[in-house]
């Protein structure tokens, strides 16, 4: 079956999502999984937020986020490619490159010209699908990479 990808509000997934994702991130935020839950609820799209899943035959597989705001010490920039996670046991299959083009595509249709990320440590993955470093920040006291993406 073919990989759909759409926003998670629209899907059954809600909460398989927001509890991937609060594994991941959220929690360590001082998130609650409700929080991430309503936040899933209201990221429709299609202007940001919008939270994607990527599904196959009914299961998700993984999510990607174009979000307004994502580095709390870069709020000058904006919109922003955040949360791709990928399930495990489905990675190395394309299902984030998929999800990060279906970002992209969002941001292209609202007439974005650059969008950014950062990341810890995936830059290689991202500066493969044509996204360029910008510099080094700090999240969370660690180092991360940012980079953007530009469209004409
Ligand atoms: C980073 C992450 C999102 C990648 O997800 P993924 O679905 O495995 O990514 P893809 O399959 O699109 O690409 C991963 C690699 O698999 C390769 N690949 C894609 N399809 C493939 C296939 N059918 N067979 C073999 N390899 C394949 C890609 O070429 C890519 O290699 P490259 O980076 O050397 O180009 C995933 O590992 C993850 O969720 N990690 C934890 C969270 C995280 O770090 N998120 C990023 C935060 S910035």
């Amino acid at each position: 079956m073919t990989l759909l990808i759409r926003p998670v509000a629209e899907t059954p997934h809600v909460p398989t999502i927001a509890a991937w994702l609060h594994a991941q991130w959220w929690a360590a935020g001082g998130y609650s999984l409700a929080q991430t839950e309503s936040f899933l609820r209201q990221a429709t799209g299609p202007a940001a937020p919008c939270a994607l899943v990527a599904e196959r035959d009914g299961l998700p597989l993984g999510t990607a986020t174009f979000d307004t705001d994502d580095l709390p010490a870069r709020p000058d920039l904006s919109p922003w490619l955040a949360s791709v996670l990928v399930a495990p046991e489905a990675r190395r299959q394309g299902i984030a490159t998929a999800l990060v083009a279906a970002v992209e595509e969002l941001a292209i249709a609202q007439g974005v010209r650059r969008l950014w990320l950062f990341t810890p440590d995936q830059a290689p993955f991202y500066a493969a699908r044509g996204w360029v470093r910008s510099g080094a920040e700090e999240y969370r006291g660690s180092p991360v990479v940012l980079m953007h993406r530009d469209f004409p």
